[in-house]
């Protein structure tokens, strides 16, 4: 059974108040059957969601403190996030990671605390160029699932989403081919086929690196991909909105 496609704009730390107002007078209304989430910088979280409401959309955060409140100088809280309408937390992305030191351990609290906060967490897990050419990709992306996984318990996939983020596809206009990204999407449904039997049919595994209008169709009619995370492509909304009618004709 086909999952309801699931298309997340990832805009990472890029956009201006004229920005966000352009983009949205230029952002058409959704295909419908398909889920839409935007995850803006916070600073204009709260200024998209205005724009584009009513417009069949939802919204996320990119990053999230680990703690509810509190004195922590410039963080931002999953509450906050939910205070603003947000339904979404990004949790585990490769830049975080890289650039922020958050480790496996550091991104399990985040995942705990977007639960907490009733956000569904975007889990991303994705193998660097080293690895994959060491052969170790499927080693280090079940490495990354399983610290999740003894970190929140048996609970921890029920509503959730993977994005499978290939590091050496991110911003690189390298995209992982769609046999590579399926191959890997159906490692990680059957790591969750292991554990429960009605997961693996109702998870959506999102792919994301470079995913743009023109290589959406293919991608996103593997199997095992039910949708996308997009970053670069997402900040013109008439690209992404080509991307979300890819995933729309798999509805
Ligand atoms: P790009 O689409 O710019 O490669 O970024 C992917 C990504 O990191 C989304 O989270």
């Amino acid at each position: 059974m086909r999952r309801r496609p699931f298309v997340a704009a990832n805009w990472k730390m890029n956009g201006t108040v004229h920005a966000v107002a352009d983009y949205a007078a230029a952002w058409p209304d959704p295909p419908p059957g398909i889920d839409v989430v935007f995850c803006p910088p916070w600073a204009y979280l709260d200024r998209l969601a205005a724009a584009l409401r009513g417009g069949g959309v939802r919204f996320g955060v990119q990053t999230t403190a680990v703690e509810a409140a509190g004195a922590f100088t410039g963080e931002h809280a999953a509450e906050m996030a939910r205070d603003l309408g947000a339904e979404f937390a990004i949790v585990g992305h490769s830049e975080r990671r890289r650039l922020y030191a958050e480790t496996d351990a550091v991104v399990v609290e985040k995942f705990l605390a977007a639960r907490r906060a009733g956000l569904t967490p975007i889990v991303c897990v994705g193998e660097t160029l080293e690895e994959r050419r060491d052969g170790k990709a499927v080693g280090v992306v079940l490495a990354q699932l399983d610290a999740i996984d003894a970190g929140a318990g048996p609970a921890a996939w029920e509503d959730v989403v993977i994005a499978y983020e290939p590091v050496w596809a991110i911003g690189t206009g390298e995209t992982a081919t769609p046999a590579q990204a399926q191959e890997m999407h159906a490692v990680i449904r059957d790591y969750l086929a292991r554990r429960s039997s009605a997961l693996p049919r109702e998870t959506r595994i999102l792919y994301g690196g470079s995913v743009n209008a023109a290589n959406a169709d293919d991608l996103f009619a593997q199997a095992d991909i039910d949708g996308g995370l997009v970053g670069g492509a997402s900040l013109d909304a008439g690209e992404f909105a080509g991307i979300c009618r890819a995933a729309a004709q798999q509805s």
